[in-house]
């Protein structure tokens, strides 16, 4: 018995990375699942099919079911196209990851408009693009469903030399909490990852490439099966999370506000007096 029997999975930028151990686990565990990749560089420019072809003969290799997808999730035709896959190779979809994912770095001040286009288009865009055309079809079966976006600890928190996908990546925890609400009256969960794990996207950044057995520590092995426990009925009344993976450390993100505080004298605030009581309204 696995935890995703007789379930259907799409997993986008799965090609690679962390996407590829999302659908060999799904697999593992019982989902038939669709295998997207683009199959382009890591910078977004290229295309092709062997990346997703590879991981969908891992999984039949294993004794899995997979169909592969080489569909781009910026597009409203690609979204379309990868849940007509699932539809047509499995016969309807319950789960979707978003995943797929591109950097094109550069401080804000020398960041060109196509480098924020493409990343904001392939991150924000592609996860709603995706996301909606999942969710109409899930709505439409009324059987539930499971949505699991990807954010990052970039976007929470913020990263230098990352502005277009810190905002790409803020604006999936906002997507997510927003979808989460709106979906719960047909039992379709939204949440989201954010993880850290070495792939071809981190491979060169320094902090992490000089970790001690970086490999295995911060393997992407270790994520899926956060995605997993999400994409299964254990996770029923779990939405609108935004779960930090870090190695074997599982945490959760929340948006904090501080208890808010009024100006002494009842009415509205001075200047001088926010300059003065800053300490106390931040605490
Ligand atoms: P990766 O580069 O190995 O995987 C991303 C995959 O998405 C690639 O296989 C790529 O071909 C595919 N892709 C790119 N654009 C696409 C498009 N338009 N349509 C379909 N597929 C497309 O990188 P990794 O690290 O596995 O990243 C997976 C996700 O995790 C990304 O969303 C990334 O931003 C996120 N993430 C990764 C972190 C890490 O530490 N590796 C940290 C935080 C977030």
């Amino acid at each position: 018995m696995g935890l995703l029997d007789g379930k259907v999975a799409l997993i986008t930028g799965a090609g690679g990375g962390i996407g590829r151990s999302h659908a060999l686990l799904f697999a593992k565990e019982g989902a038939k699942v669709v295998v997207n990749d683009l199959g382009g560089a890591r910078d977004g420019t290229g295309k092709g099919n062997t990346m997703a072809e590879k991981v969908v003969e891992e999984i039949k290799a294993a004794g899995g079911q997979a169909a592969p997808n080489y569909d781009d999730v910026s597009e409203r035709a690609g979204a379309d196209g990868m849940v007509k896959t699932a539809v047509d190779s499995f016969g309807k979809l319950d789960i979707v990851v978003n995943n797929a994912g591109i950097l094109r770095d550069k401080t804000m001040l020398k960041m060109d408009d196509a480098m924020w286009d493409l990343v904001v288009k392939v991150h924000l865009r592609g996860t709603y693009l995706v996301t909606q055309a999942a969710a109409k079809h899930m709505a439409e079966r009324n059987q539930g469903g499971r949505i699991i976006n990807t954010s990052s600890v970039s976007g929470l928190m913020g990263n230098f030399g990352q502005a277009n996908y810190s905002a790409a990546k803020a604006g999936i925890y906002g997507f997510t909490r927003t979808v989460s609400m709106e979906l719960a009256k047909y039992k379709i969960t939204c949440n989201a990852l954010a993880p850290v794990a070495l792939t071809r996207l981190t491979e060169d950044l320094p902090m992490l490439a000089a970790m001690p057995n970086a490999k295995e520590i911060l393997s992407p092995d270790h994520i899926a099966p956060i995605a997993l426990f999400l994409a299964s009925d254990l996770a029923a009344d779990i939405s609108g999370a935004i779960v930090g993976i870090q190695g074997n450390q599982v945490s959760v993100y929340r948006m904090t506000q501080t208890s808010g505080v009024t100006p002494k004298n009842g009415n509205d605030w001075s200047p001088s007096e926010l300059k003065e009581r800053w300490a106390e309204i931040s605490k």
